[in-house]
């Protein structure tokens, strides 16, 4: 099969070999004129069965099923279930024995899937990413805080309202949204250190649909959602500043605070924010729904290296949530600034909080498998921390003291800073400054036993560390990939700047085993890894779906049927263009505006075939966004110039692709 006949062989049928499905009438308009287009009629009798299983599809609210299901293998899958289209739901199917010791391979052969998603935040690009786990092929960018010209992040009328100008931002923690201890497949969710802002991404279609900016927040870095249900999403602050940070208290760091914030995971506002003394780094919840929690370092309350790390301990810190939330109903609580979010004071002493004191400046805190258990690493102490959530409650109440909670403190190796978890009872700790993974048993280090089983060298300088489904209660102890801060001389060199290295590790015999290394554009800081079939995207847009609702909006205004009509309005110096795109052509070929009008393009790409993007790119004018499969998306702009402008389809999308374009004439 050919190239284009296996990518767009049903879209040839239809539109090229066929008459262009949508675009038989008054292909050219100008303000005013209406083009209609019945995209449904007029097909050739060859497109029956499409039509009919496409229908059925939305019916049952199932995705369509692509190439896969004419194609052998795949062909059972789809038949037997549309929904589970493509066997993604069959578990372990491709697991395969790398090694005679019953190791896995790495290795995931052409027109394979990978066995696991591996949802990787984007550090300073700004971004996350989707990488097939094993393979760590990359297989989705998702713009977040930056912009990105390919999808239009940072130029559609609907990123720009999530953005509000702001083109960077710096993601560190990405997790995914839980219902019983784990991964429901709805959201990810993902902070900005570097403007305080929490993003949520909506996994069915792997899309940003809302930004939450965190009030009198300097550093956002850790976050945690809730494990129990869809509930919270929590925040630290990592940097102290004056509260509120308006000119008042600058030199006097002793009146700077921070922040633990709650966000509500369904409708992204801030809930409430609890100060505390010291600052907040890595977040995690237990499994309950009791408590969030907060490593915090610098309790000294320097702004200086030198006074961050004076102290021999810092802390743990335990949220009581049960205790936050009553006391924000019952009204209490401050406000600061213009922030209508109530603020209680998590000092010291308060009833919302428990400080564990734990060594020295630590950096990580997770949550093993079972819920009985916090690990925290030490960073500039050499051991972990295990807190043992049990007690936390006859702490919170006075019986034992804060430090009573922690039950083993095994050294694992200089500069530890996360810890991920297997189904054995094992924990893998990340080790910054011996450049290795501890492999250690927590039962032996609560029985008082040596638990270190393995130290396996990291190429180089790892940060974060995650293992498959590590953070759930389904841990499966097959994957832990190492997110390493320096490549080296892992891959050719690139000039000054190099890419990460990100190295899986096979553990499913119980041993560490190295079994790939995989480049990456900087930085990745932290992952999860997630069983496909807990992931169920959805292959094509719904055209009803929320996110278009600013276009319906706007074709409601001016009378068009969004995604049927083609239309050019004006309305003062604004013109709205109405215009669907279906392989190879725009609706509208050519459109008029004025020299100083303000342009709205509202594209749909009527196309019903799974991945048959379509773009619109404005020459010159900085226009550039992709619409795929029954999506709509609308940009606004301005035509400062007078003359002939191409705008062109940037999606490979056709044989007669280049030909996807039109004129806009400024006069
Ligand atoms: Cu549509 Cu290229």
């Amino acid at each position: 099969m050919s190239y284009f006949g296996g990518r767009v062989g049903f879209n040839m049928k239809k539109s090229h070999l066929g008459k262009p499905v949508g675009l038989r009438e008054g292909n050219r308009a100008g303000p005013g004129t209406v083009t209609r287009h019945a995209v449904h009629r007029n097909r050739p009798a060859g497109e029956l069965y499409w039509e009919t299983k496409m229908k059925k599809d939305k019916e049952t609210n199932h995705t369509t099923v692509g190439r896969r299901f004419f194609l052998g293998a795949g062909a059972a899958a789809g038949v037997a279930g549309v929904g589970g289209a493509f066997g993604i739901g069959s578990p372990s199917r491709e697991l395969k024995a790398a090694t005679k010791s019953g190791g896995l391979s790495a290795e995931v052969h052409p027109g394979e899937l990978d066995e696991y998603y591996g949802i990787f935040s984007g550090g300073q690009s700004g971004e996350v990413r989707v990488l097939g786990i094993p393979s760590g092929r990359e297989l989705k960018r998702i713009p977040v805080f930056n912009f990105d010209a390919a999808y239009g992040w940072g130029t559609t009328n609907y990123s720009k309202r999530l953005l509000k100008g702001k083109i960077s931002g710096d993601t560190h923690h990405v997790h995914l949204s839980y219902s019983n201890g784990t991964y429901d497949g709805k959201y990810s969710f993902v902070n900005d250190k570097a403007q305080g802002r929490l993003a949520r991404i909506r996994l069915d279609q792997m899309v940003v649909d809302a930004i939450t900016d965190i009030p009198h927040s300097q550093g956002t870095h850790g976050i945690f959602p809730s494990r129990h249900k869809l509930d919270g999403v929590y925040c630290n602050s990592e940097f102290r500043t004056p509260l509120p940070n308006d000119g008042r208290d600058m030199t006097n760091p002793k009146k700077y605070g921070a922040l633990h914030t709650c966000v509500d995971a369904k409708t992204m506002k801030v809930r409430w924010q609890i100060e505390v003394d010291g600052n907040l780094d890595l977040c995690a919840t237990d499994y309950d729904g009791k408590y969030s929690m907060a490593c915090s370092y610098n309790s000294e309350g320097g702004v200086t290296l030198a006074e961050m790390i004076a102290a021999d301990r810092d802390y743990l810190i335990v949220f009581n949530l049960a205790r936050i939330e009553a006391a924000v109903k019952a009204g209490k609580g401050r406000r600061i600034g213009k922030s209508k979010v109530p603020v209680l004071d998590g000092g010291k002493g308060s009833p919302y909080t428990l400080y564990i004191p734990i060594p020295k400046s630590p950096h990580g805190v997770n949550v093993d498998p079972t819920g009985r258990y916090a690990v925290c690493s030490g960073k500039l102490s050499p051991t972990v921390s295990v807190v043992e959530l049990k007690k936390i409650g006859e702490a919170f109440e006075g019986k034992i003291k804060p430090r009573a909670c922690v039950v083993a403190e095994p050294e694992v190796g200089l500069g530890p800073l996360h810890t991920a978890f297997d189904n054995r009872g094992d924990a893998y700790t990340s080790i910054f400054i011996d450049s290795v993974v501890t492999q250690w048993n927590i039962a032996d280090a609560v029985a008082g036993r040596n638990p270190v089983k393995q130290k396996l060298d990291i190429h180089y300088q790892i940060g974060h560390i995650n293992a498959s489904m590590s953070e759930t209660k389904d841990a499966d102890g097959n994957w832990v990939v190492a997110l390493n801060k320096f490549s080296k001389d892992r891959f050719l060199p690139v000039g000054a700047f190099r890419p990460e290295n990100d190295q899986l590790i096979d553990i499913s015999t119980g041993r560490m085993r190295l079994a790939h290394d995989a480049s990456s554009h900087p930085e990745p800081h932290d992952a999860v890894i997630v069983r496909r079939d807990l992931i169920r995207p959805k292959k094509i847009w719904d055209r009803k779906d929320s996110r278009f609702d600013l276009e319906r909006k706007l074709a409601a205004r001016y009378g068009v049927k969004l995604g049927e009509e083609s239309k050019v309005v004006r309305d003062g110096k604004k013109v709205f263009v109405f215009m669907i795109g279906v392989a190879p052509q725009f609706s509208l070929s050519e459109f008029t505006v004025k020299q100083g009008d303000t342009v709205t393009i509202v594209l749909a790409n009527n196309d019903g075939v799974e991945d048959l993007s379509h773009g619109f790119c404005m020459s010159h004018h900085d226009i550039n966004f992709g619409v795929s499969t029954q999506e709509v998306a609308s940009v606004t702009f301005k035509a400062k110039k007078k003359g002939v402008f191409w705008y062109y389809c940037p999606w490979f999308c056709h044989a007669l692709h280049l030909e996807m374009r039109g004129r806009m004439l400024v006069t």
